[in-house]
Order: C-alpha cells, then sequence, then structure tokens
C-alpha cells in the first residue's frame, strides 16, 4: 500500500497534461481520445450490469491461471469478484473512449472475467469486433450468459489459457487494439507479448492493466518501456500503453488521466 501511495505521488509530480507533450500523437490522444464524452446509455448499461453483478452473492469455483487475486479466494461469490476484478468506472470509460477514437475493427481482451470490460470494448464503436478469452470455465459461463443482448453479437467468448490461445491463433488479419488483464506475472506478460507479435501491426494499440499490481509487474513496465520493439510508451498510471511505431523516435510519456 505505502508503495503505492508513493507511487501516485511520483506519477502526480511528473504527469503532463496537454501543455507539456510535443507528440502530435500524445497530444491528440489526451486532448480527444481521453476526453472523449461517454454516451449516458452505454455507460447506464455498464453500471447495471455491475451492480447487478455486485448484488449477486452466489459462490462459484474459480480456477486461475494467473498470478490469482491478492484478496479473494478459490471460492468466491460473483459480487467480490465484480468488485475486485472488474473495470472500475475511470478505466472502463478509458477503453470506451480508445475504441470510440481509435476505432479498431479487430480487438483482443485477454482476461475477460465477467465481461465488464469486455463490454466497454464492443460498444466503444459499432463496427468493432471483440474476441475475449479467460481461462475459468465458471467465470467465462458466466460472462457468455449475462452479457447485454445489445452487443452480444460481436463478442466472440473463448474458453482457454492466454499461452494456449495465442499458440494456437492461426493466421488472420492482425488486431488493432490488445487489452491485456490477466495473468499479472512478469514472465507471463513477456510470453504473451512475444506470442501477440505474428498477431500485430505497426499501429496496434496494447494496453497492459494493472501495470503497478505488484514490484515485478513496475519492473516489467520499466523494462518494457525501454524495449526498442516499441517506440511509443505512456503511462496513465493503472494502466500503461504499448504501440510499435516503428517509424518514429523512441518516445515515453507519463500522462495525468
Ligand atoms: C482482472 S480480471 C479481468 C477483468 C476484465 N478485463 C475487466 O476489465 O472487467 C483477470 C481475468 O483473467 C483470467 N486469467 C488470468 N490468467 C489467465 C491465463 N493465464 N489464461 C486465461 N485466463 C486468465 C482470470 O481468471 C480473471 O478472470
Amino acid at each position: 500500500m505505502i508503495y503505492l501511495v508513493r507511487e501516485y505521488i511520483k506519477y502526480c509530480l511528473i504527469a503532463k497534461n496537454r501543455h507539456g507533450i510535443h507528440s502530435p500523437f500524445v497530444y491528440e490522444f489526451n486532448d480527444q481520445c481521453l476526453r472523449l464524452p461517454i454516451p449516458d446509455y452505454e455507460f447506464k448499461i455498464f453500471k447495471d450490469l455491475k451492480k447487478n453483478f455486485q448484488k449477486n452473492n452466489t459462490s462459484i469455483d474459480v480456477t486461475d491461471l494467473g498470478a490469482g487475486s491478492k484478496k479473494l479466494k478459490k471460492q468466491r461469490k460473483i459480487s467480490e469478484i465484480a468488485k475486485i476484478s472488474g473495470s472500475n468506472d475511470k478505466y472502463g470509460k478509458l477503453l470506451f473512449r480508445l475504441v470510440a477514437h481509435y476505432q479498431p475493427k479487430r480487438v483482443l481482451e485477454l482476461g475477460t472475467s465477467l465481461g465488464i470490460g469486455t463490454y466497454m470494448l464492443a460498444a466503444g464503436h459499432e463496427n468493432t469486433h471483440v474476441t475475449t478469452v479467460e481461462g475459468c470455465k465458471s467465470t467465462y459461463e458466466i460472462a457468455r450468459r449475462t452479457f447485454p443482448a445489445s452487443q452480444h453479437a460481436k463478442v466472440d467468448f473463448v474458453n482457454e489459457g492466454f499461452i494456449s490461445y495465442l499458440r494456437n491463433l492461426k493466421s488472420q488479419n492482425p488486431f488493432d487494439l490488445v487489452f491485456i488483464d490477466g495473468d499479472h506475472r512478469s514472465e507471463s506478460l513477456y510470453n504473451q507479448l512475444d506470442l501477440l507479435q505474428a498477431f500485430i501491426h505497426d499501429e496496434t494499440i496494447i494496453i497492459l492493466d494493472d501495470i503497478r499490481w505488484s514490484k515485478d509487474m513496475l519492473m516489467a513496465w520499466n523494462h518494457l518501456v525501454q524495449n526498442s520493439d516499441y517506440h511509443l510508451t505512456i503511462d496513465l498510471f493503472k494502466m500503461g500503453v504499448l504501440i510499435k511505431r516503428g517509424h518514429q523516435e523512441k518516445e515515453h510519456f507519463v500522462v495525468r488521466y
């Protein structure tokens, strides 16, 4: 906890608003994408979805293929999963904004959980198709069954481990946006990114969640910021953005969100 407070103070001290940003891409990201209004109708569906889960005290057996939860046991109430693992309002809005602004045709989410973030990814643009991958069978079943009808046809729900899913992926049109929000261990994150290389392009937006979840995740994030494969990296405190953009100088930004 103290570690997070220290990190947050550091972030606040160096994070830039639009005046301190000289990259046209990041200026637009900050000035337009991060400020896009969210339609009330979509936000209400997102809030209702979350609220319904938070009221649901049914317990399910969870198989966690990742680093696990710091707070939850193997038998978990749906209400607890929604409170701890689901996207919160601020970052749910960010997912919506990214899709609405950049209009990716193909989105991949690694880590569906109850499908709360998935909803914001799918709702962001009418021509977006989302593939979302969840390793835990019972969680996957709930997400698939309860997903709002208005966006259901735009989402493929996959019940598989991330590594196995990526290893078995056939050559196809690349993903335009990838949201990595599962297994919070550096080794697994590097593996996922390595396997993703064949399925992304130079402008694919990769969003990493929980870059400060642990010291290991922060170390991985700092390592990726240095990685010469990604010429643009953006720190938004909870999430980090990686884009290859091989045509530009390597740049890193800490942006206030
Ligand atoms: C933080 S939750 C995802 C939250 C969701 N993206 C959202 O925004 O609401 C992470 C999920 O990833 C799943 N997961 C973790 N590691 C995994 C792995 N290696 N393969 C498949 N699923 C995994 C967990 O079961 C969990 O449901």
